[in-house]
C-alpha cells in the first residue's frame, strides 16, 4: 500500500519538477519476527540524516502486542522531539460524513496536538494492594513545551483564510492547565490578526459533532488531542481517509496514515491508499512543495466528489487502481 501511495510522489515530482532521493528502512514487525531485533533509540537517531520519513502502518498479529508500535511510534516522537502532531480533518465529500446535513465545506479543521508531554511522558505506577491499590500517573506541561506548540498553531492559523485559533483544554477541572490559557494570551498578543478563543474539552467534543464549522485551527494537549482527533476522523470518513504529521519544524519529521496495518487484508491488494497518499501530501508541504500538497488534496477531493474514488474502506477498490487514478489526476491536474 505504501508503495502504491508513492505513485503520487512520482506524479508530483514529474509535474512540479523536483526530485526526491528515497531509501526504504525496513522496521516491520515481520522483520522482528524473523530476526528478533527491536528498534532502538540509536536507530531512530540515524533518521536525522533524512528530511522526512513516510511511515507505513505498523503491526503484525504474531509480534508481541503493541511492542513495535511503542518502540517506533513513541520512539520517533520522543527521540526526534516531534512536538507537533498535525491532523487535518478535511471532509472530501459529504457522503463520507455521518452527520446529517453537513456539506463538505463545513468541515475543514486543522488540529495541532502537543506530542511530547502530558500523561504519556511517564508510565506511572500502580501501588498498594486490595482497597489500598492506587494507579497514579503525572500530567505535566512545561512552559517551553506549551510555548513552542502554541507558536506553531498561531503560525498555521495566520496562514489560513479564517485565521482563527481555538485552544481546547480542561482548565476548569484541572487548574494547572490554566498555564495553556496564560500562554495563549501571551503569544496571541503577537498575532493580532488571528482570532483566538478557548474551550473546555467536553464542550469542544459536543461542538465537533454539532457545529464543526465553528472550528478552524484547534490547539490542544496530547491526551485530549488523542481522543478529539479520532472523533474528528469519524466526522470526515473514518480511519481510511486520515493522515497525520509528527513534526519538528525545520527538522526531520514523520508522516503517516492514521490507520494501522489492517492485517486481515494482508496480501489482498484491497487496503485503501488514501490515508497514505494524504500523508505524502502533508510530507511535501513540510518539505516546501506547497503546490504538490495542494494538487494531491485536490485530486483526493475531486476523486471522492466525482465518484472516481468509491470510498476508503477495503471493499471500495483495488489499492493499485485507486493509487494510479489519484496519481494520474495529480499529473493532469484533473480526473477526466
Ligand atoms: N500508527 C500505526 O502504525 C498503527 C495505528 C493503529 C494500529 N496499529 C496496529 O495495526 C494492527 C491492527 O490494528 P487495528 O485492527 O486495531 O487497527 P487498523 O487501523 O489496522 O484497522 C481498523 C479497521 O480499519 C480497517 N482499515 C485500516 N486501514 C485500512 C485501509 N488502509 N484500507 C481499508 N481498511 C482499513 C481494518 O481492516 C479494520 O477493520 C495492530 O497491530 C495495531 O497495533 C498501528
Amino acid at each position: 500500500m505504501t508503495e502504491a501511495a508513492l505513485l503520487v510522489l512520482d506524479a508530483a515530482e514529474a509535474r512540479f519538477g523536483f526530485r526526491t532521493t528515497r531509501e526504504v528502512v525496513n522496521w516491520s514487525s515481520a522483520r522482528y519476527i524473523e530476526h528478533q531485533e527491536r528498534v532502538t533509540r540509536q536507530m531512530i537517531e540515524g533518521l536525522r540524516r533524512f528530511d522526512a520519513v513516510l511511515l507505513g502502518a505498523i503491526g503484525h498479529p504474531d509480534a508481541p502486542r503493541g511492542m513495535m508500535e511503542r518502540d517506533i511510534i513513541i520512539g520517533l516522537r520522543i527521540g526526534l522531539d516531534l512536538y507537533v502532531n498535525l491532523r487535518p480533518l478535511v471532509l472530501y465529500d459529504e457522503r463520507l460524513c455521518p452527520l446529517k446535513g453537513k456539506r463538505a465545506e463545513d468541515i475543514d479543521i486543522l488540529v495541532v496536538r502537543e506530542n511530547t508531554e502530558d500523561v504519556y511522558v511517564n508510565a506511572g505506577a500502580i501501588t498498594g494492594t486490595g482497597k489500598d491499590e492506587v494507579a497514579r500517573v503525572e500530567m505535566s506541561f512545561t512552559r517551553p513545551g506549551i510555548e513552542r506548540v502554541t507558536r506553531y498553531a498561531f503560525e498555521r492559523a495566520r496562514a489560513r483564510p479564517r485565521k482563527k485559533l481555538t485552544l481546547v483544554d480542561k482548565a476548569n477541572a484541572i487548574p494547572v492547565q490554566g498555564l495553556w490559557r496564560t500562554i495563549l494570551d501571551e503569544i496571541g498578543a503577537g498575532y493580532p490578526d488571528v482570532e483566538r478563543d478557548a474551550m473546555y474539552v467536553d464542550a469542544a467534543s459536543m461542538w465537533f459533532v454539532q457545529h464543526p464549522e465553528r472550528f478552524d485551527v484547534v490547539l490542544t494537549t496530547n491526551l485530549f488531542g488523542d481522543i478529539l482527533t479520532d472523533l474528528g476522523a469519524a466526522l470526515v470518513g473514518g480511519l481510511g481517509t486520515g493522515a497525520s504529521g509528527n513534526i519538528h519544524p525545520g527538522k526531520v519529521s514523520v508522516f503517516e496514515p492514521i490507520h494501522g496495518s489492517a492485517p486481515k487484508y494482508t496480501g489482498q491488494g484491497v487496503a485503501s491508499p488514501v490515508g497514505t497518499m494524504g500523508a505524502v501530501g502533508l510530507m511535501l508541504d513540510h518539505l516546501g512543495e506547497r503546490e504538490s500538497y495542494t494538487a494531491i488534496e485536490k485530486a483526493l477531493r475531486e476523486g471522492f466528489r466525482g465518484g472516481y474514488i468509491k470510498g476508503a474502506d477495503a471493499g471500495s477498490g483495488r489499492t493499485l487502481d485507486v493509487a494510479k487514478g489519484v496519481a494520474e489526476a495529480v499529473s493532469r491536474g484533473r480526473w477526466a
